[in-house]
């Protein structure tokens, strides 16, 4: 069976990709961004997932303003980098792996979540950044590359709570594929960023660090956080950190914090990112619903003899 063996979250920057292909990465401002990244990049390497699963938000390049899914999952066998406006970037085609999506449709659309399906999409900075954070720059990306597009662009986006639930069903869906296949989930985005109006520059260190910290350990806090708190304490663009919590909602309650780096800032963004491993052992709740009953009926029993004993 497929099996999702963890979690990572990563901001994604145009600036980023245009510092990777414009070979600035050396220069202290990126190399500062890009050093946060060499642990990543080698835990990548040792992992070698079989499949990624990338939570992103499209930024009006494949879909424009004129068609906005909620949620896009990507079924095609190739996805383009897409014209952002000075070109394509120069990075590899992502190739998709149709059969596992569309098991992920299925089971995800039948469990009442109405994705769009795509089955021709080109991908932006929002994914191809994360990609190049955490693998570099190779000739070919090293596996297969699912992509879930999600409104976070215009008002109104999904909320915490459905993106966390969602999460939850596309876990459902990957880990009853029959494969033996071993996904990683992204979440990209965030953090605290916003880009235009009166605001514009805002950074909130105290509220990024708070969510990644409750991302790790206490999800359940994030989860009814409502957009105008996003958009007050992360800025305009902060809002697309529910994608984050698709990913959270992918992995099981307990996860193991891997690894962790924040900086602030890149172009108008603080950068957060973080590894979790979903592979840690969970206190089993089957047993004691198992074990509640027979205490129930023993008590029980006990009450009646008692009972039996008074009269
Ligand atoms: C910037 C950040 C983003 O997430 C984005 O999609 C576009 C621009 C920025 O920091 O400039
Ligand atoms: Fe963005």
């Amino acid at each position: 069976m497929a099996k999702i063996i963890a979690g990572i979250a990563s901001s994604h920057v145009p600036a980023i990709g245009a510092a990777i292909d414009n070979g600035r990465t050396e220069e202290p401002y990126w190399k500062r961004v890009f050093a946060g990244f060499e642990r990543s990049k080698r835990w990548m390497a040792e992992t070698r997932p079989d499949v990624v699963f990338a939570i992103y938000n499209d930024h009006a390049s494949a879909f424009s303003v004129e068609v906005i899914p909620t949620f896009a999952l990507g079924c095609a066998a190739e996805f383009p980098p897409a014209d952002e406006g000075w070109g394509p970037r120069p990075v590899p085609v992502v190739k998709g792996h149709p059969e596992l999506a569309s098991h992920i449709a299925q089971s995800v659309i039948l469990d009442e979540f109405d994705l769009t399906i795509c089955n021709k999409m080109e991908v932006d900075h929002g994914l191809t950044v994360p990609l190049n954070l955490m693998f570099g720059s190779p000739r070919e990306w090293p596996c297969p590359v699912i992509p879930l597009a999600v409104n976070v662009v215009q008002f109104p986006p999904p909320t915490g709570h459905r993106c966390f639930m969602l999460g939850r069903a596309i876990a459902k869906a990957i880990e009853s594929y029959p494969e033996d296949l071993r996904v990683v989930m992204f979440g990209t985005g965030g953090m605290s960023h916003q880009i235009s109006g009166p605001r514009a520059g805002l950074i909130n260190s105290k509220f990024d660090k708070a969510f990644l910290d409750n991302l790790t350990k206490d999800p359940d806090k994030l989860v009814h956080m409502p957009h105008l708190e996003y958009m007050r304490e992360a800025g305009a663009e902060g809002v697309e950190l529910v994608m984050w919590l698709v990913m959270r909602g992918a992995l099981h309650r307990k996860v193991k914090e891997v690894y962790r780096f924040y900086t602030v800032p890149a172009s108008n963004t603080a950068v957060g990112h973080i590894i979790l491993d979903n592979t840690v052992p969970q206190r089993s709740t089957a047993r004691k619903t198992a074990k509640r009953p027979v205490a129930k009926v023993k008590r029980a029993a006990a009450r009646a003899r008692i009972d039996r004993v008074r009269s």
